[in-house]
């Protein structure tokens, strides 16, 4: 299988070399959960490599991925505290700063890609970077990986009647708990460094995630179904600890800001190029099952979880939920 970061990481050996004896030289740790061979994984890789490119080597972003020094119940503390200096956790992980960002988790709440597209780079997304300044947190942009998907072990899942009494693994988010609790579904948080072994020790039956998930952390291993619903969003808030870029020179965040627009419009890009191309790998290398939700099954699926949107108006400031909302359906 062929793995686009191998360009990338030659291309970051060459920098190390250029590199070295630069005395000023200002590093970016920046951590992440998934694999390298990701969407979030190459953007990361992406950003350092245009970094280093528009600095002329000034800024080096160090790329620590899988979890390996923070998971991600740890890694936003690591960057309150200036541990590592960025990190881009899941929309739906940031709701532990602000139920605002539970509006994302809503189910079958995007159309489209595009629909994303318009919603991340748009004025609303925007409001969101700007959340946690006065946490020492700046929000440098929202990256997307497009919709997830339903797997489980124990049969096809159909119809809302067929999630009854599993267990479900969700990502820390109050919304995706009452989602699956809507559906009859026992949620249980678990953070992203433990999904497969989990998995592997029977701790719950099914998930939901993107296919290039599935496919890096190998969940197809114990999943036999998929079902693919496109009932939800995954997305990333690519943040930097606010202290250290206020003490970055102007022209230096001029250059990051620079480098980090061309790697989201990258990201766009080629987030739904892998899962597109992943899921052919799915179809091809593994046994799952794979069923593509009707329209019909949809329409039911959607109305089982309508009362979600209301649960989550006890959350969050009215008016923000509405500007955002009333723009997406
Ligand atoms: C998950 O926990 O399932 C995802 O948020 C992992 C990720 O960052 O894509």
């Amino acid at each position: 299988f062929f793995s686009p970061f191998d360009l990338f990481k030659q291309n970051d050996d060459l920098y190390d070399d250029e590199q070295e004896g630069l005395s000023e030289q200002i590093t970016i740790r920046f951590s992440h959960v998934v694999a390298e061979n990701t969407p979030k994984g190459l953007a990361a890789q992406k950003f350092a490599k245009l970094a280093a490119e528009k600095t002329e080597g000034l800024v080096k972003v160090e790329v620590i991925p899988n979890g390996t020094m923070y998971t991600d119940e740890e890694e936003l503390d690591a960057l309150m505290n200036n541990d590592v200096q960025m990190i881009a956790p899941s929309v739906s992980k940031m709701t532990r700063l602000a139920p605002e960002w539970g509006l994302f988790d809503l189910p079958f709440l995007f159309e489209s890609n595009e629909d994303i597209t318009s919603v991340i780079s748009g004025e609303i997304g925007h409001k969101f970077l700007k959340l946690h300044e006065d946490k020492e947190i700046k929000g440098m942009a929202l990256w997307s990986n497009g919709f997830k998907q339903m797997t489980s072990s124990v049969g096809a899942l159909q119809h809302p009647e067929d999630f009854q009494g599993q267990r479900f693994r969700i990502m820390p988010s109050f919304v995706l708990e009452e989602q699956f609790k809507r559906l009859g579904a026992v949620p249980i948080a678990i953070p992203y460094d433990q999904l497969y072994m989990t998995l592997e020790e029977n701790k719950f039956e099914g998930q939901e995630n993107t296919i290039s998930n599935i496919y890096s952390r190998r969940l197809y291993e114990y999943q036999s179904h998929l079902t693919l619903s496109y009932h939800g969003f995954l997305g990333y808030a690519v943040l930097m600890n606010k202290d250290f870029w206020d003490s970055l020179p102007t022209d230096v965040q001029s250059s990051l800001t620079e480098a980090m627009d061309e790697t989201t419009t990258w990201m766009i890009k080629e987030s739904l190029e892998m899962n597109k191309q992943q899921l052919q790998e799915l179809a091809k290398e593994s046994s799952i099952d794979i069923h593509y939700l009707t329209n019909e099954e949809k329409v039911v699926w959607k109305k089982k979880l309508e009362p979600v949107y209301q649960s989550l108006l006890e959350h969050v400031d009215e008016n923000f939920a509405k500007e955002f909302i009333t723009q997406r359906i």
